[in-house]
């Protein structure tokens, strides 16, 4: 039984080989529903999977749901989605032109940081998402993202608008990081450099197109 509790190095494998034996993103997403001993499952209301178009050339994660996206079960639906939702209109697309999940499934309760175990819970099904999903471009959107996608301990101020790699699973992404809009809500200022941010994942799909 894979426990967020006591996720250690069986554990954590048994996580990556269920993740490995999904084949295609419904049975991703039935594999989390059917995953036991995941204490953040006690406390959410659902499993917040993914939202948007899964052919899509563009792929968001953000961080973890909160109130809003726990009670509908869908990613970035609150706030600090919608802020999300205008960003992403400014380059010209919506949710039907893009895809988007986060590195955690379940609300931690009270919009509390997830602890080291629920992300080790988490990982390997957020990798095997992006496996399956196979974008052209990967956008982390916050810290836990940037940090966990990009395999470095900078921060997201550091980290932000640089173009790096997505290296796993054989696969090797563009990714670009950029600040989470629930600190763009807290620090408008903040705003323009997402617009860079955003100006630039443009440019890089017109130039993959
Ligand atoms: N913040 C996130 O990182 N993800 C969500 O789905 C909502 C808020």
């Amino acid at each position: 039984m894979l426990s967020s509790a006591s996720l250690g190095g069986k554990e954590a494998g048994d996580a990556r080989a269920i993740a490995a034996r999904c084949q295609s993103l419904d049975a991703l997403k039935a594999a989390l529903e059917a995953l036991e001993g995941i204490s953040l499952k006690t406390t959410a209301t659902n499993l917040v999977f993914a939202d948007g178009n899964p052919e899509a050339p563009l792929m968001f994660i953000g961080e973890a749901p909160g109130r809003e996206e726990d009670l509908r079960g869908l990613p970035f639906v609150g706030p600090s989605g919608q802020l999300l939702d205008r960003i992403i209109a400014s380059i010209g697309r919506d949710r039907s032109s893009c895809y988007i999940t986060n590195m955690i499934f379940w609300r931690p309760p009270g919009n509390r940081e997830p602890t080291p175990q629920e992300m080790a819970a988490c990982i390997p099904f957020v990798e095997r998402h992006i496996a399956l999903v196979r974008p052209e471009i990967l956008v982390a959107v916050g810290n836990i993202a940037a940090k966990h996608l990009l395999g470095r301990s900078e921060g997201i101020t550091r980290l932000r608008g640089k173009w790096g790699h997505y290296r796993r699973d054989g696969l090797d992404i563009p990714l670009i990081a950029t600040f989470h809009p629930a600190g763009l809500l807290r620090n408008p200022l903040n705003k323009r450099y997402v617009w860079r941010d955003f100006l630039s994942i443009a440019e890089k799909l017109e130039a993959l197109s």
